[in-house]
């Protein structure tokens, strides 16, 4: 078959690569071709072309796995992610403040034309209300700074979960200015309630059955991890070459459902 997306022999890194959309997006790049280099705290059964353990809540640790991955990268994919009940601060470090250092670990050793793509989620829909707020935490300077931002924000912040992902959206939007003159886009995808351990762990068990039969309109039913991955995938794809600072819906139509009332 023609290589439409162009990932054959392409280098990649994927976090949360053991698990859910992570794991998906995983498989998919190797169906690919592409050479699949995977981080999580947990082990990985893919063969992938390497794996390192990385907690995306220690700063060392994340300097530690961005040192190991070997050489330059075409394309990043940050999957790793976190839910309640997990701690506010769990999932402020997974979900953004995590995942940004990473990012920033290894945007020097990104290729000319590479990708960043990250899953954020429908929860982050509200990101618009608070631009000014989001700048304020993407401006801290470290890992250290934008904890302290959290730690002095707890009305903003809340439960952790839908403000992490409203940051990761208004982070995607605005790195996406930034490396323009390398030509790395930068996007993410939205995904509505999805299939996998997240939801049937952590979702599932803090939201009632009417809850989860609402959450899953129009479609009616959650996606399956390789809808999801199937997005993010495409996103980075060198054949997207014209596709930065997007957030992608991959709702089944749940935002237009909400935007119109209807
Ligand atoms: N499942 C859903 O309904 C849903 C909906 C919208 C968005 N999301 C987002 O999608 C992404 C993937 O979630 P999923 O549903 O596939 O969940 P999942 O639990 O199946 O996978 C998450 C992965 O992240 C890894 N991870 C968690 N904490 C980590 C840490 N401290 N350091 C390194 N890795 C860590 C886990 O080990 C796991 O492999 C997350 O960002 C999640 O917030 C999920």
């Amino acid at each position: 078959m023609k290589d439409i997306t162009g990932y054959a022999g392409k280098r990649v890194v994927v976090t949360g690569c053991a698990s859910g959309m992570g794991k998906a997006t995983a498989r998919l790049l190797l169906d690919l071709d592409a050479e699949v280099h995977g981080l999580d705290r947990q082990d990985s059964d893919l063969p992938l072309a390497a794996f390192h353990r990385i907690d995306l809540c220690d700063p060392a640790s994340i300097e530690n796995a961005a040192a190991a991955l070997d050489g330059s990268f075409d394309a990043l994919f940050n999957c790793a992610g976190l839910a309640p009940p997990f701690s506010v601060t769990d999932i402020m470090k997974v979900n953004f403040i995590g995942t940004r250092a990473l990012t920033e670990a290894l945007l020097p050793r990104l290729a000319q034309g590479a990708a960043i793509g990250s899953i954020a989620s429908t929860a982050g829909m509200g990101w618009s209300r608070r631009i000014p707020v989001h700048k304020q935490l993407i401006a801290t300077p470290t890992y250290q700074a934008a904890l302290a931002w959290v730690a002095a924000n707890p009305t903003e912040v809340a439960e952790g979960y839908s403000f992490s992902k409203e940051a990761v959206i208004v982070w995607t939007m605005q790195e996406a200015q930034k490396h323009v003159e390398r030509r790395i886009r930068v996007n993410c995808i939205m995904p509505a309630l999805t299939h996998t351990p997240m939801m049937t762990d952590q979702i599932a068990v803090n939201t009632s059955p009417e809850m989860m039969e609402q959450v899953v309109l129009p479609w009616g039913r959650p996606a399956k991890p390789e809808e999801q991955a199937f997005m993010l995938v495409m996103a980075n794809a060198p054949a997207a070459s014209f596709l930065n600072g997007a957030a992608i819906n991959v709702d089944g139509g749940r935002m237009a459902k909400l935007v119109l009332g209807v």
